[in-house]
């Protein structure tokens, strides 16, 4: 009867615990494995407006560790294990806030209100035009002059299950980059305990607007600046692709990958075909339609680097897939510890709706309406080869 009582009392302690753990979002979680999984932040200099920037850092049970800012809801670093249990940082950044000021091709962006390309920086909506910033000639890219990844964003810190958190909400103004509507934006980082980075988006609007967010890290496996991907194998869970014109805009038609070179239904070496894809500069830039298109969180791509074994698996509530292979790098952003970043030296897997659907009626709609809600959710998961 005694042990009864105790053992009851101490449920009872560790409900409380939860309970507060839960209740407050406290920053430290109750130890769960080898590391003690917690939420830091600290000042990380401040925009040209003056604005101050914070540097959020999620370490997981295991150890993993990633490194998120306020300006852009941005990842700066990913820690992830070798095939031998040594930590590499694994996406292409800066090591302060500088390098992201001075400009850079969206390095671990929070990209949007509209990701990837509208054709001619316009569009229709129900009898209106509206004008965007034409900030990739004639076209506009990623939000515009001034998208969400240049804004700074309110941070919060909690724990998800037992696994360190940092939820990001901007309230991008009505006419803000020429998009119409109040669009009021969460994005949440959970390092998950298996090791995943999950990135879980919420967006509601009070007027008509297209919204379509990714997520634009650059991955190298071998670790940031250790040279080119070429020989990361890749894995792509779709069988087929948007076509685009010289501009890298979808010409609207669906097309099978299989007999060309964008064909990665089977893991392939990134480099294997690369010099026959063509485009200006040559490489990988284009939307996959993801085989899974119900909604459901469902692997789109495997990326294994066979020299260290670690392998990233990309999971995505998303229909499409951005994949592109760092063709506009040349060696004008001196990143972190010093490497300079060239050509192929990081690739991008960007979950999204087809680039300019707004223009494209065949495709998906990417129109959110007031009382509707713009929900995603993408997971990058690390793991190795290692035989365990
Ligand atoms: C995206 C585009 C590329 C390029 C990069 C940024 O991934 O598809 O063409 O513009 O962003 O340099």
């Amino acid at each position: 009867m005694q042990n009864l009582t105790q053992q009851l009392a101490s449920c009872l302690v560790v409900v409380v615990l939860l309970a507060f753990v839960g209740g407050c979002e406290s920053w430290d979680a109750v130890r769960d494995g080898e590391f003690k999984p917690m939420v830091t932040s600290e000042p990380f200099g401040q925009t040209e407006d003056g604005q101050a920037v914070e540097l959020y850092t999620l370490r997981n049970k295991h150890g993993m560790v990633a490194k998120i800012m306020t300006y852009g809801a941005l990842l700066t670093e990913l820690h992830a294990y070798d095939r031998d249990g040594k930590l590499g940082d694994v996406v292409l950044g800066f090591d302060s806030l500088d390098g992201y000021l001075k400009g850079h091709p969206y390095f671990g962006a929070t990209t949007g209100r509209v990701a990837n390309r509208i054709a001619n920086a316009k569009f229709m909506l129900n009898g209106q035009e509206f004008k965007l910033a034409a900030n990739n000639d004639p076209h506009h890219l990623h939000g515009g002059d001034k998208g969400l990844d240049k804004r700074v964003w309110k941070a919060e810190p909690l724990m998800r299950d037992g696994a360190p958190a940092v939820r990001f909400k901007y309230t991008s103004p009505d006419g803000e980059e020429g998009y119409p509507g109040t669009l009021d934006l969460t994005v949440t980082y959970t390092l998950t305990n298996e090791n995943g980075l999950q990135i879980d988006y919420l967006a509601t609007t009070d007027k008509p607007t297209p919204v379509n967010l990714t997520h634009h890290s650059y991955f190298n496996l071998a670790g940031a600046g250790s040279g080119d991907i070429l020989g990361h194998e890749l894995q792509l869970m779709a069988s087929r692709y948007t076509p685009g014109d010289e501009t890298l805009v979808p010409t609207g038609q669906i097309a099978p990958v299989a007999g060309t070179p964008f064909d990665f239904t089977e893991p392939k070496p990134i480099g294997k075909d690369l010099k026959i894809v063509g485009g200006d500069p040559i490489g990988y830039d284009l939307n996959y339609v993801l085989n899974s298109s119900n909604g459901s969180l469902s692997k789109a791509a495997v990326v294994r680097d066979p020299k260290t074994g670690r392998v990233l698996e990309v999971f995505t509530t998303d229909i499409g897939i951005q994949f592109y292979t760092g063709n506009f790098l040349d060696g004008t952003n001196t990143g972190k510890g010093g490497k300079v970043y060239e050509q192929y030296h990081g690739f991008c897997l960007e979950p999204q709706h087809f680039p300019n659907s707004i223009n494209t009626p065949k495709f998906p709609s990417v129109v959110l309406e007031p009382g509707e809600q713009y929900r995603k959710t993408t997971v990058y998961r690390l793991t190795t080869d290692a035989v365990k």
